[in-house]
């Protein structure tokens, strides 16, 4: 590379916005908050139902698990046969949303078919849902909240956050999201809404993807196709923030639904994968369960 283009693309290159500092300044936060409730009786606890082995689905347990023991709350895995009876898992379901001791319902996803026509978003007691996917919580973001301290969905708080932390402010930012899943694209985007920007939710019936990746200020990626967007999808005039989502593997690696290394050059901050909205997810995910002991505690 001649050197005149080598300098040039040193200084282009992109910032990245690792979860890593937000992660460890938010830990003492929530540590604070559940050392004071476990002070006033009451010790924030997790369940999380799993139905058979996912390899995935225990990685992500993991990290629940981990961060649990890392802020000093409960942390209770129920694993369960993948042949499991709907009503022996509803009678699950609803011992733990009636036990006083558990403030916090997961259901791991992905769970057998037989079991996912139950309605799982609505199973979760509303107040136990530290996952933010029942209607009761995703009512608050129709309803224009922008209170980051409610229940809501994850992976959209996570992304926020995130931003929030590097110092983005969405307010008035065109910003086009790639992906409209009931976790991730939809609730970004009326959770964007509600900050003041203007939002694109796009899809794979959407046409020219291209052009309007290329006008955005931000650009969040939720596909789930490993490196779907490269360099041709950024204009560099525009200093695009990108936030990539996706977890996907490629080759036997984790890697995200942009192509971070074809695309350092032209856009001005990316979110890496591994190490970006993952650990921002699970951070919100705990965040949710100190709030929802705080709220149980309050009555
Ligand atoms: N980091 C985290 O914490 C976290 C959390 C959740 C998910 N994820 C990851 O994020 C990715 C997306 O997950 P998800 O659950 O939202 O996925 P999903 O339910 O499979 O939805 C994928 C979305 O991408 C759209 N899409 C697919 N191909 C497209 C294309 N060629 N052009 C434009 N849009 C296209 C789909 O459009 P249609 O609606 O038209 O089919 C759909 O809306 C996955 O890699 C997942 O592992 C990460």
């Amino acid at each position: 590379m001649p050197l005149g283009i080598y300098i040039i693309s040193i200084f282009m290159t992109a910032q990245i916005l690792s979860a890593k500092p937000c992660v460890e300044k938010v830990k003492q936060d929530l540590k604070k908050r559940c050392e004071s409730l476990k002070a006033r009786g009451c010790h924030p606890s997790m369940s999380v139902i799993l139905v058979g082995d996912n390899s995935a689905s225990m990685s992500y347990i993991r990290n629940k698990k981990k961060l649990c023991e890392e802020i000093g709350a409960k942390f209770t895995l129920h694993q369960l046969l993948p042949g499991i009876s709907g009503d022996e898992f509803l009678n699950i379901v609803h011992t733990l949303n009636n036990d006083s001791a558990t403030h916090g319902i997961i259901i791991q996803l992905p769970v057998a078919d037989h079991l996912a026509v139950l309605n799982l978003p609505q199973l979760v007691t509303p107040s136990k849902d530290i996952d933010g996917f029942h209607g009761e919580n995703t009512r608050k973001l129709f309803e224009g909240s922008t209170d980051l301290k409610l229940l809501l969905p994850c992976t959209p708080k996570g992304c926020v956050n995130l931003l929030r932390h590097y110092g983005y402010d969405v307010d008035g930012k065109d910003v086009v999201i790639v992906g409209r899943s009931l976790i991730v694209g939809k609730p970004l985007s009326l959770l964007l809404t509600n900050l003041n920007a203007t939002v694109t939710l796009t899809h794979s019936r959407t046409k020219n993807l291209r052009e309007l990746t290329k006008k955005a200020d931000i650009v969040v990626a939720a596909i789930g196709k490993g490196h779907f967007l490269d360099r041709s999808f950024f204009d560099p005039s525009r200093k695009t923030i990108v936030i990539d989502v996706g977890m996907n593997t490629l080759n036997g690696k984790l890697v995200g639904d942009v192509n971070t290394e074809n695309v350092k050059e032209v856009v001005s901050a990316i979110s890496p994968v591994p190490g970006g909205v993952g650990p921002m997810t699970v951070l919100s995910l705990i965040d949710n369960l100190i709030t929802a002991a705080e709220n149980q505690l309050k009555g």
